[in-house]
């Protein structure tokens, strides 16, 4: 075991995961809140500026514009060192939103009381699934009128293919919200309107056998309704199992509402306690205990243009084990150079520190001269492993693309292959000629404008874009298929990557089907692997 046990092994690194307005960024704010003094833009901040920080925060990301980040949040509470993993949402959704999750260790899963599961949740869980990590869920909003507690949790198990565990359960819900039930300590925390959590909530913590006292808090009505819920609750539910919620295939569920900061503090104890210290990674050359001395990291995010003024690029690795040293060398494995890392900094939105000291679970930033690619290793200078690379994700939008004056022909190569290299849209070509054609995937549209801009802007090229109708692309996993043999339905696409490596585009997900139930045999994957 190495010396930095204690470091690496309080530290819980995860990302948050829901639909746009869900609450997500409400919620992450009450958490800074409860822990107290928050490392934000590099300073720490007493709670009273916390407030003012994170919407600073927010203010630079909106003035931003067209930049699409994710940031990284770190905070202490109760001992614990958390570094909260912004998943970008809105119209910014992209590759990156994705990638970010693959340097979580856990998710935690905001689900609108009265919506249920969205879309861009079913997307974001997929990828958690896949990791198999664990998946906590938050159900808030509970002071507005929510659907049916059992039907929200039917949802979750239909919908996503998880077991649920309500480890409290709420009462009412809207008007009539009384507050949450505590499974465990079988007793009743009552709900005050702390006016969008301005003031502190006046919690009342009965035990459900106190009858009397559970009726003056909860009325009559909905101590019966609480009753009988348990109940059935008790006798259907999954039982509470670590193990398995460790290994992400059962998520527990909290209810709470994030806007008047009642469940919150609940929610992140139980969290705190239930969820993985950093998780060990898998490479080439074996399993890497996260708590070895020896320094590694990957590369989950290539970010440019943080800076309009220094038009850099900065590369953004997860730490995976031992600690991080300002000035001291690595190896950059896929470039197999020993190099120091240039201004290593923890990136707060717009704001960058420079980094001492940090240790497996933490993420960092380093300038990057464009020697750095998405999933590539980092780690100590008489080490050789590479970590597992991070999948390609199956980009929903796509367009043919050419660029208008014919003789930026170089230029235009150089720049879209440039973009494509840093991982903000996906190039492929018709399945039977070359680069005259390029088609451009993405994740979410945005990119298509980040990347008309900054062609225009960086590299001088004018593009025509012309929308194509395809939605859904798969990887083909058999090596051995016979493409020109393979029965496809009448709007399938076949093309290729840079590589060479075929692919398939579909207009909608029925075609997918068709096409797996015609090629007996044939494996379709949702990721592309290196
Ligand atoms: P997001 O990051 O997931 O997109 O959601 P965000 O936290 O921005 O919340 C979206 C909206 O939902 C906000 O309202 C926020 O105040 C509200 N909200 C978040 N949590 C709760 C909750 O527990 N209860 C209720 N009733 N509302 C909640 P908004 O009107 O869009 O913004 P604002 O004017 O309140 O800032």
């Amino acid at each position: 075991m190495g010396n930095y046990e204690k470091e690496i092994n309080r530290r819980r690194t995860f990302a948050i995961i829901s639909h746009p307005d869900a609450g997500k960024t409400t919620l992450t704010e009450k958490f800074l809140l409860y822990g107290g003094a928050i490392n934000l833009a590099g300073s720490v901040k007493g709670k009273a500026t916390a407030r003012h920080a994170v919407s600073d925060w927010m203010e630079i990301e909106k003035e931003r514009g067209i930049s699409v980040t994710s940031s990284v949040l770190q905070f202490e509470y109760d001992d614990f060192c958390i570094n909260i993993l912004d998943t970008p949402g809105h119209q910014d959704f992209s590759e990156d939103t994705y990638r970010t999750l693959m340097a979580a260790d856990s998710a935690v899963m905001v689900i609108d009381a009265s919506k249920g599961v969205e879309a861009q949740t079913r997307k974001l869980f997929k990828v958690c699934v896949m990791r198999k990590i664990p998946i906590f869920t938050f159900i808030n909003k509970m002071d507005r009128d929510a659907n049916d507690t059992f039907e929200l949790l039917d949802e979750i198990e239909k919908e996503l293919g998880i077991a649920t565990c309500p480890v409290n359960w709420p009462i009412g819900s809207g008007k009539n919200f009384k507050g949450v039930y505590d499974r465990k300590g079988k007793q009743v925390i009552t709900y005050s309107d702390t006016q969008k959590g301005t003031k502190e909530g006046e919690t009342n913590v009965i035990s459900t056998l106190d009858e009397d006292k559970l009726v003056s808090f909860i009325g009559q009505e909905n101590k019966e309704i609480l009753l009988d819920e348990i109940e059935l609750l008790d006798g259907a539910s999954a039982d509470f199992d670590l193990d398995k919620v460790q290994k992400g295939e059962l998520t527990p569920v909290f209810f709470g509402s994030a806007l008047t900061n009642f469940g919150v503090e609940i929610f992140l104890k139980h969290f705190l306690e239930m969820t993985t210290t950093p998780l060990p990674r898998k490479t080439g050359e074996g399993i890497i205990d996260p708590v070895s001395n020896d320094f590694s990291a990957f590369v989950f995010k290539i970010q440019a243009n943080m800076n309009k003024a220094h038009r850099d690029r900065i590369a953004f690795m997860r730490i995976c084990s031992g600690k991080f040293e300002a000035g001291m060398e690595v190896k950059h494995v896929q470039g197999n150079k020993v190099m120091r890392l240039s201004q290593p900094q923890q990136i707060m939105a717009n704001d960058r520190k420079i980094v001492e000291e940090a240790y497996g679970g933490d993420i960092i930033g380093v300038f990057d001269p464009g020697v750095f690619s998405i999933g590539d290793t980092i780690c100590m200078p008489n080490e050789s492993f590479a970590y597992e690379g991070i999948p390609t994700f199956a980009p929903e939008h796509f367009a043919r693309v050419r660029q208008v004056d014919t003789m930026k022909r170089k230029q235009f190569v150089k720049g879209i292959t440039q973009i494509a290299q840093e991982g903000a849209i996906q190039i492929f070509q018709e399945f039977h000629t070359g680069m005259e054609e390029i088609i451009v995937g993405v994740v979410g549209v945005l990119q298509f404008d980040v990347l008309k801009y900054r062609l225009e802007n960086e590299y001088n090229v004018e593009i025509k874009m012309e929308n194509l109708p395809y939605e859904h692309i798969r990887w083909i996993e058999n090596k051995d298929v016979d493409l020109d043999k393979l029965v496809g339905t009448s709007d399938m696409k076949k093309i290729k990557d840079l590589k060479g490596n075929p692919l398939l585009l579909f207009v909608n997900a029925w075609s997918v089907g068709m096409t797996l139930d015609r090629n007996e045999g044939l494996v379709l994957s949702e990721f592309g692997r290196e």
